[in-house]
This record gives structure tokens, sequence and C-alpha cells, in this order.
């Protein structure tokens, strides 16, 4: 409350001044003025509930949120201070105070500042729920609490900030489902709710009003069931789909093959089944397939031999059967090829001695026959070869010796002879 009564105070004074120097129309002027001084005695107000809520501030953040405090002059002073920035009509557009080790609540008369765009609260320490209230904040395009310790249940008035770009409640402590409501927000490019307690399906309107803006869309390490609902096939512009360590079911839909832009694409750590589409393929700019520890089934797609881009395949611990396609060799990027612990038959393909980028490859665990093929020792970067457990037979070739670089390189459990290089 002592910071409440001083308050109020420098506002009128400044409300006076500038008064007096509108002398033609005083009438007119004083009216206007004081919806613009009630304005800010509103954001002021709220600026000071938001610095009530937060009970300890180690490193003094807001220790410079009070009136003795400089301020230019004919400018309300919460304008100048630590975090808080206005437009040139001296309304409150931003609060950003990242990693201030702010511990708290945050206060629901923040949802009163209208004209705030940007609210970015990243790594502090603020607790309770995220006011409902922040539904009324029409302008707001970045909320930014990301690793924080917020609970309760996301808000379903955020479905409300038809201008939210981005939302990023990652790494807090929310449970609940993601609200339908959040599919209104049509504006937004970026959604992060990773690393939560989330429950229930991915909503199924989804893809309805996000599509196609939407970029970038993290949900991993949370709770979520049931199976990507249809409209997710109009998510045609995302860059970045990370669902892993959920426990989604049901099959990769092959409209995926029409996501151009993809880039990231991490399922691994769920139930999904079904094959994995050949449709994949054509995402040409894919640099990261990780897609592990699933139920998928049937066969690796030679289409995936068209992603010139991929770094990481990681397609292990499924229960996919083919042979492993010969065209995996176009991958002249790949670093990370991973398709142990399923049941691929065959040979292991000479051509995967082209991909000369390859450090790690481990097809341990499956049911593969023939010899080791000697071209494996023009690997030179490999630093991890994994043959175990499979039906290998023959000699072990003695160009494994090329691999210079190799600190991992496990054959036992198959039928080989001779002697390690
Ligand atoms: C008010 O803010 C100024 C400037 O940041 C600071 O030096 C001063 O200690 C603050 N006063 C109080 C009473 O916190
Ligand atoms: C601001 O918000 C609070 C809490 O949401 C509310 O109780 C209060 O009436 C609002 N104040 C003004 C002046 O709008
Ligand atoms: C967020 O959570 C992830 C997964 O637990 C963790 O790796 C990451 O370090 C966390 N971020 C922060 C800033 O703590
Ligand atoms: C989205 O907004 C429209 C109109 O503003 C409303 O009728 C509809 O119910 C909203 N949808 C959801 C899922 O909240
Ligand atoms: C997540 O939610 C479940 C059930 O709602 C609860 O048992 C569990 O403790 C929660 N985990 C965390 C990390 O909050
Ligand atoms: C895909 O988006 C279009 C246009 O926004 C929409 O009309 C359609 O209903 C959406 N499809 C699904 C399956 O939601
Ligand atoms: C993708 O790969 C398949 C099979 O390897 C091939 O038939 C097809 O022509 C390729 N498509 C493109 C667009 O490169």
């Amino acid at each position: 409350m002592a910071h409440r009564k001083g308050a109020i105070l420098p506002v009128l004074a400044f409300s006076l001044l500038v008064s007096s120097l509108l002398t033609p129309s005083p009438a007119a002027a004083a009216a206007v003025f004081s919806d613009a001084s009630a304005a800010a005695a509103v954001q002021l107000d709220a600026l000071l509930a938001f610095k009530k809520g937060v009970t300890a501030d180690p490193l003094g953040v807001l220790s410079g949120w009070n009136f003795t405090a400089g301020g230019a002059v004919g400018r309300p002073r919460h304008c100048d201070w630590t975090g808080v920035a206005c437009d040139g009509a001296d309304h409150v557009t931003s609060i950003q105070l990242p990693e201030s080790k702010l511990r708290g609540n945050l206060s629901p008369f923040i949802g009163n500042i209208s004209t705030l765009q940007i609210l970015d609260l990243t790594s502090n320490a603020f607790a309770g729920e995220i006011p409902p209230q922040l539904g009324r904040l029409g302008e707001l395009e970045q909320l930014i609490l990301y690793d924080n310790i917020f609970s309760g249940e996301i808000p379903p008035e955020l479905g409300e900030l038809t201008s939210l770009q981005l939302l990023d409640l990652a790494n807090n402590s929310l449970a609940g489902g993601i609200p339908r409501r959040l599919c209104n927000c049509s504006a937004m490019w970026a959604l992060g709710l990773e690393v939560n307690n989330l429950t229930g399906k991915i909503p199924s309107c989804i893809g309805e009003y996000l599509s196609p803006k939407l970029k970038i869309f993290q949900a991993y390490l949370n709770n979520l069931a049931g199976e990507l609902p249809p409209s997710f096939a109009n998510l045609t512009g995302l860059k970045t789909l990370d669902l892993s360590c959920n426990q989604l079911t049901g099959p990769i839909p092959p409209a995926i093959g029409t996501f151009s832009n993809l880039q990231i694409l991490q399922l691994f750590e769920n139930r999904f089944t079904g094959s994995i589409p050949p449709e994949l393929g054509r995402c040409k700019n894919l640099i990261r397939l990780n897609i592990y520890s699933n139920r998928f089934t049937g066969e690796i797609p030679g289409e995936l031999g068209n992603l010139t881009n991929l770094h990481a395949l990681r397609l292990f611990d499924n229960e996919l059967s083919s042979e492993i396609p010969r065209s995996l060799r176009r991958c002249t990027s790949l670093v990370v090829l991973a398709l142990s612990l399923n049941r691929l038959t065959g040979e292991i393909p000479p051509e995967l001695g082209e991909i000369r980028s390859l450090r790690s490859l481990s097809l341990y665990f499956n049911r593969l026959t023939g010899s080791i093929p000697p071209e494996l020792g023009e690997l030179r970067s490999l630093e991890t070869l994994l043959l175990d457990s499979n039906r290998l037979t023959g000699k072990i070739p003695e160009s494994l010796a090329n691999l210079v670089r190799l600190k991992r390189l496990r054959l036992s459990d198959n039928s080989l002879s001779g002697w390690l290089p």
C-alpha cells in the first residue's frame, strides 16, 4: 500500500502540468488528458501489483520500481523502470524480466495493461496459476513464461489473444489439457508447451485456424495421449514438430509429406503405430528425423534416401521388418544412423560406406545376415559401430582397421570369424 500512495501523486502532478500548457481549449484538453492519465494510473497500479506479487527479489531487479528514481520530464516514471518499455504515447508495451531470480505469483492486475505486447518472464520462479486475466491483453504478441514453476491449468482465456504470435509456457508444472480455445489464436507461429504435465488429446481443431502460420510446435515431455487429429494435416508451415516423450498413438499422417519446410521431426518415445510414411521423403529440408521407441511396423521407406540434408536418422526400438534400403547412400549429410532394436533382415548394404559424414552407425539387435561389408572401412569419421546381436557371418574385414577414430565397436553375438584388426 505504501507504494500505491506514492504512485498516484506524480501522475496527478504531471497531469496538471500538461493541461496547463494546453490553453486553447482547456475543457477538451483536460478531458483528453484525464483519460490519458487515468490510463497511466491503471497501468501504474498494475505494475505495482506485479511488484507486490513478487515475494523475493534477491538481485534487487525491482528495487528501482519506485518514485525517487529518475525519469524524463513529462513522462510517467514507470516507463523508465527496469524491464518496462512504453510506446510514444507513454503506454506500457512490454515487461521483460528474464533470468531475474524473481519469486512469487503473477498478479492478475497485469491483465489491465491493455497495451501490453510482450510479457517475458523467462527463467524465474513464478508459481501458482497463470492468471486468466491475461486473456484480456488484446494486443499481446508474445507471452513467454518459460522455465518457471507455474501450476494449475493453461487458462482457456488465452484463446482470446488474437494478436498472440508466440506462446511459450514450457518447463513449468502445468496440468490438464491443451485448451481448445487456443486454436483461435490465429496469429500464432510458435507454441511451446514442452516439459509440463499436460494430459488429454491434442485438440482436434489444431489445424483449423493455426494453419499454416504455425512454424514451431513443441509439446515433448508431457502426458499427452490419443492420435494426431485429422486437421493436423493442415499445419503445412511447420519447421519444428516435437511431440516426443508422450503417450501418443495411431499413425503419422501421410500428409506430413506436404510439410515442405519441416526441418526437425521428433516423435520419439510414444506409442505411434503403422508404417513410416514414404511421403516423409518429400520433406527435403529435414535435418533431424527422430522417431525411435515407438511401435512402427513394416519397412524403412527407400524414399528416405531423398533426404540429403538429414543429419540424424533414428528409427531404433520399433518393429520394422524390411531390409535396409540401399538408397540411404544418398543421405550424404548423415552423422547418426541408428536402426537397432528392430527386425531388419537382409545384408548390410555396402553402399552405407558412401556416407562419409557418418560418426555413429548402430544396427545391433536385428536379423541382419551376410558378412560385414569391407566398404564400412571407408567411414573414416566413424566413432561408434554397433553391429552386435545379429546373424552376421564370415570374416571381420581387415578394412575396419582404417577406422582410426573408432571409440566403440561391438560385434558380439554373431557368427563372425577372424581377428579384430
Ligand atoms: C529507488 O530507485 C533508485 C534507482 O534505481 C534506487 O537507487 C533507490 O534505492 C530506490 N529507492 C528505494 C526506496 O527503494
Ligand atoms: C485491474 O485488475 C484487477 C484484477 O484483475 C481488478 O480487480 C481491478 O478492478 C482492475 N483495476 C482497474 C482499475 O481496472
Ligand atoms: C527444461 O527442461 C528440459 C527437460 O527436462 C531440460 O533439459 C532443460 O534444461 C530445462 N530448461 C531449463 C532452462 O531449465
Ligand atoms: C473461436 O472464436 C469464435 C468467434 O470469436 C467463437 O465463436 C468460437 O467458439 C471460438 N472457438 C473456440 C474453440 O473457442
Ligand atoms: C503429473 O500428474 C500426475 C497425475 O495428474 C501426478 O501424479 C504427477 O505427480 C504429476 N507430475 C509432476 C511432475 O507434476
Ligand atoms: C484446413 O484449413 C482450411 C482452411 O483454413 C479449413 O477450411 C479446413 O477445415 C481445415 N481442415 C481441417 C481438416 O481442419
Ligand atoms: C525419392 O525416392 C524414390 C525412391 O528412392 C524415387 O523413386 C523418387 O524418384 C524420389 N523422389 C524425388 C522427388 O527425388
